[in-house]
């Protein structure tokens, strides 16, 4: 190989490596001239064809031309990499001004927080929190809350049974029986719960929550269970409501009460709303329960936690607390 050719190829060399715009290309150059079959190793290869007086001399000069197209390799290798790194460092920088990925944050459902507040409420003014199954039986349910068999008062419940005979508890109210029986006298008690009526429309689920309250001691009148209920109904929406019990009929209560509040209608007029039943636990319920209903007496109220969390916030159908939408759900986070 010539010196000619040397400098020659050197100069190609030196351009198509300054040229090379990235390491795919720059590779290809090595393989061209330094790879198994490229036209450096193959000048090499032909060394041995040569007189031995021109070998040496030849063979140095294609050394020397190899370790510089390697230097020059090397260098634009070299030059790429730093240029990648700045493009990536460039592209790939972190903004630390930017606002952080939200978490979502999640909430009680607001049948939950109403349950908790009234389960606060009662436990500030003394009862205790007591419970039972969701599958009852009839005795607990109906029998015993003095509803015998084929009274009619069993027809209001529209009663999911199983094929055993138990049934879903159609009201907390047999936890009464079960916090009597289990407990004794006296007793301050409410029962948070779910409870089963086969009835759907915008006010009425299948499902729903109450709340019962049972207070039995001696010297317990009809007063103490207003006051209650005013203070427990004024607590509750964190102001003085005007409130009246309008007469009813329970089986387990006598006499037996609905409690309507004063609230506020579309006009701005007041109107009377129903929110809850009570009365004076029945002496028959007592007797059931084996309390001694000569010397004492007790009153009982149930109520829906559905309605009030649909008067508290504003909610027009009962069905949305059921339908977990997360939209809705979330303005109570
Ligand atoms: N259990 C009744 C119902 O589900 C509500 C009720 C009314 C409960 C009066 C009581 C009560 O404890 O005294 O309709």
């Amino acid at each position: 190989m010539l010196q000619t050719d040397i400098d020659t190829l050197l100069e190609q060399a030196r351009q198509q490596v300054g040229t090379a715009a990235d390491l795919d290309t720059l590779d290809q150059c090595r393989v061209a001239w330094l790879g198994k079959t490229g036209s450096v190793t193959t000048q090499l290869k032909a060394l041995g064809a040569l007189p031995p007086e021109q070998r040496r001399q030849a063979g140095q000069r294609i050394n020397a031309l190899k370790v510089e197209l390697q230097d020059l390799l090397n260098a634009r290798r070299e030059q790429l990499h730093d240029q990648e790194l700045d493009r990536q460092l460039q592209h790939e920088r972190v903004d630390i001004s930017l606002p952080g990925r939200q978490r979502f944050q999640g909430g009680l459902h607001p049948i939950t927080r109403m349950r908790n507040r009234m389960v606060d409420i009662f436990t500030s003014l003394g009862f205790q929190v007591a419970d039972g199954p969701e599958i009852e039986d009839d005795e607990h349910n109906f029998e015993a809350l003095n509803f015998p068999a084929q009274h009619p008062a069993r027809a209001m419940h529209d009663t999911f049974y199983f094929p055993d005979g138990k049934l879903l508890r159609t009201h907390t109210s047999p936890v009464q029986i079960r916090a009597m029986r289990e407990q004794g006298i006296p007793l301050r008690v409410i029962a948070p719960g779910r409870v089963y009526r086969s009835d759907s429309d915008q006010t009425h689920a299948p499902m729903f929550n109450q709340l019962e309250g049972l207070l039995v001691d001696e010297n317990i009148s009809f007063a103490d269970l207003k006051g209650v209920l005013q203070q427990f109904v004024d607590c509750l929406f964190e102001r003085h409501l005007e409130m009246r019990l309008r007469p009813s009929y329970f089986p387990f209560t006598e006499p037996s009460a609905e409690v309507d509040i004063a609230w506020q209608q579309r006009d701005g007029s007041n109107g009377w709303l129903e929110v809850l039943g009570c009365g004076m636990v029945h002496p028959n319920v007592l007797e059931y329960c084996g309390v001694d209903s000569e010397r004492y007496t007790g009153y009982a109220f149930g109520m829906g936690i559905e309605r009030f969390a649909m008067l508290r916030y504003g909610v027009k159908d009962l069905r949305q607390f059921f339908e977990n939408d997360l939209g809705f759900l979330e303005q109570f986070a």
